[in-house]
């Protein structure tokens, strides 16, 4: 996610904003930027890569005539998701005239609508951003009153947003909106902030006070307030900031991966965000493949290392069923090495959240020199995997820090379903409406996401009790089967427990040997029409001592009587259900990681990007 920081007061604005920038720089961004309003106007300089780079070219203005000098300021840290990380794409973007200055956190998903009207009307877009959209909108409909006009703008505005605005005519007021994204206000005495979390701003002040869901901010030096999209003024209750600055960057949770694992719901929102068109069908340009290509595949191979290749997995069961085309998931590391049978009707899709890990880079490599098509699925524009692929999906899940993965994994699985989706959408095998059906099922799932995350005190209480075991075996039938392996990967990896992921109907082939009095065996069981198989399998372990803990939908009781715990999760399609089946495993094997102590988000002897094979 971008990093937004927002001030006005008495303080020259560019010293405060860029401080509040290197106070986020944790998120991970691609380009930087800042833009100040003072007496020669409004003024920006944005540089691609690290904050240094802007540092620098800051440095070089100082005393020339535009030196950055003010006492009002927006600044921005951007993680690149529409465009690459360049000049011209680094955030405040401005309108024609440079009098309007935007940042901006989100994806404008009808940007390309709005783009096109305002090039008809005249416009010169300059990046390749859905940011800039704002800006000229604002130089359209701006009469004066620059709150009036954000609030017109976001109504007109769809997907998830923060903004930040400025106006040359009026240099005492910033402007902040936000929709699904998280924004807060800093509170001041004669100064006052907006930024992407507190971070931003604790430097300066400890009062805060959030935003919430279609508010718009007026920040000035003597105050701020608070309006609906309608103008009614919102009261609201400020707080006192405790976090120190580590805490902080963490959004106040203990470890990274705690506050990643609550931001899912916005890791798939973005990457479903900007994907469908007007009709309900989707759009998928990016994958830069003509739709004579997409009929001319006759297999699929998905690549991918660790939990990558567990989305891959999911991949798998989604492509097959909705596009009648045989699909194989290779670990990455063996790929190359069995001398694959691929080629020019292949399409190799490579799933890595870093882009850079070298398993999957040289098996991509592999399969291009055999001619095959390669998609690459990965949440870093720019990354070596981007850059040696025929087409990329970019996953929105923003930066993530932890080394266990869980944002990342969560909008891979989303990438699964809609590349999964378009190619039946364009080989016919899905027709129009079971398409639309199936994307306003996926549209559900964000919020499913937030209801499972909401019930989560249970797991909580339940890694207490598991924090001294030394096994832990995971079963899953279908799609749960990946999870089974993504769970058990997970404790492996934070908690440094013996666990392993199994398909349920192959604990009697070897693995029950393992089964003794009180072994833990999660089992993955939403509703599913293998239930009844399912329920035997947990039979079979519970008869030999297993203590059996149940990832099970609401109000289904066959598995009830067999579960020593239950955890429930809302009803969804079953092939969706891995999007929800993931998170309580996440959040016991960090909470069972944390009981013993552990360092959660950088376990021992692993790294976030495996850049060596
Ligand atoms: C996930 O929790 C692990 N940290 C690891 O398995 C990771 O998924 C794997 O190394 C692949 O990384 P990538 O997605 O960046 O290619």
């Amino acid at each position: 996610m971008c990093g937004i920081v927002g001030y006005v007061g008495d303080k020259q604005a560019l010293e405060v904003v860029v401080d509040g920038l290197r106070r986020l720089e944790y998120r991970g961004y691609d380009s930087a930027g800042v833009s100040i309003l003072g007496p020669d106007g409004l003024q920006v300089e944005r540089k691609a890569g690290k904050l240094a780079n802007l540092e620098k070219a800051i440095t070089d203005r100082q005393g020339a005539e535009h030196d950055l000098r003010g006492t009002l300021g927006i600044g921005h840290t951007r993680w690149a998701t529409h465009g690459p990380p360049t000049d011209g794409n680094a955030h405040p973007h401005v309108d024609c005239a440079g009098d309007v200055a935007v940042v901006h956190n989100g994806t404008i998903e009808n940007f390309e609508v709005l783009v096109r009207d305002l090039e008809d009307r005249g416009h010169q877009r300059r990046s390749d951003t859905d940011t800039e959209v704002v800006a000229h909108l604002v130089e359209e409909r701006y009469d004066g009153d620059l709150a009036a006009t954000v609030r017109s703008i976001c109504k007109d505005l769809e997907g998830s947003f923060v903004l930040v605005v400025s106006h040359k005519s009026e240099p005492d007021l910033v402007v902040a909106a936000r929709r699904n994204l998280p924004l807060v206000i800093g509170l001041g005495d004669g100064e006052n902030f907006v930024g992407s979390d507190v971070t931003a701003f604790i430097a300066h002040t400890r009062q805060a006070r959030a935003v919430e869901q279609d508010q718009v901010v007026e920040v000035r030096r003597a105050g701020v307030t608070v309006t609906d999209l309608d103008g009614a003024v919102v009261e609201g209750e400020s707080y006192h900031v405790d976090w120190d600055t580590a805490a902080a960057e963490k959004g106040g949770y203990e470890f990274f991966m705690l506050k990643e694992i609550e931001e899912q719901p916005a890791a798939i929102r973005e990457t479903l965000g900007g994907r469908m068109q007007e009709d309900g069908l989707l759009h998928l340009d990016e994958l830069s493949m003509s739709d004579e290509d997409i009929r001319d595949i006759e297999q699929v191979v998905i690549i991918a290392c660790g939990s990558s290749y567990h989305s891959g997995l999911v991949g798998k069961y989604a492509i097959e069923r909705w596009c009648r085309l045989p699909v194989q998931v290779e670990m990455a590391s063996e790929f190359r090495y069995r001398d694959p049978v691929v080629g020019r009707s292949t399409l190799v899709i490579a799933i890595s959240q870093s882009g850079e890990t070298a398993d999957t880079l040289e098996a991509l490599r592999h399969a291009r020199s055999q001619k095959a098509r390669v998609l690459a699925v990965t949440n870093t524009v720019g990354s070596t995997v981007s850059r040696e692929s025929d087409a990329v999906f970019y996953t929105r899940g923003g930066p993530e820090v932890a080394v266990a993965s869980t944002k990342a994994v969560m909008a891979q699985l989303a990438a699964m379903y809609v590349v999964g989706l378009y190619l039946a959408q364009v080989r016919g095998t899905r027709d129009t409406d079971e398409v639309r059906a199936h994307l306003r099922d996926l549209l559900d799932m964000p919020d499913l996401v937030q209801e499972v995350l909401d019930r989560m005190d249970v797991v909580r209480e339940l890694a207490l009790t598991l924090k001294d075991e030394e096994r832990v075996l995971f079963l899953g039938r279908h799609v749960g089967y990946p999870m089974a392996l993504e769970g058990a990967l997970k404790l492996k990896e934070l908690a440094y427990i013996g666990a392993e992921g199994f398909p349920a109907g192959e604990i009697k082939h070897g693995p029950i040997a393992l089964i003794e009095q009180g072994t833990p065996v999660v089992v993955i069981a939403p509703r599913h029409a293998l239930q009844a198989k399912l329920v035997n399998n947990v039979q079979e372990v519970r008869a030999r001592g297993a203590r059996t803990i149940v990832i099970a939908t609401d109000g289904d009781e066959s598995i009830t009587p067999y579960a020593d715990d239950i955890i429930r999760i809302p009803d969804a399609k079953s092939l969706l259900t891995p999007l929800l089946t993931l998170v309580p495993m996440q959040v016991l094997s960090a909470e069972i990681a944390r009981a013993r102590g552990l360092d959660v988000d950088q376990p021992r002897n692993l790294a976030k990007s495996v850049t060596v094979e």
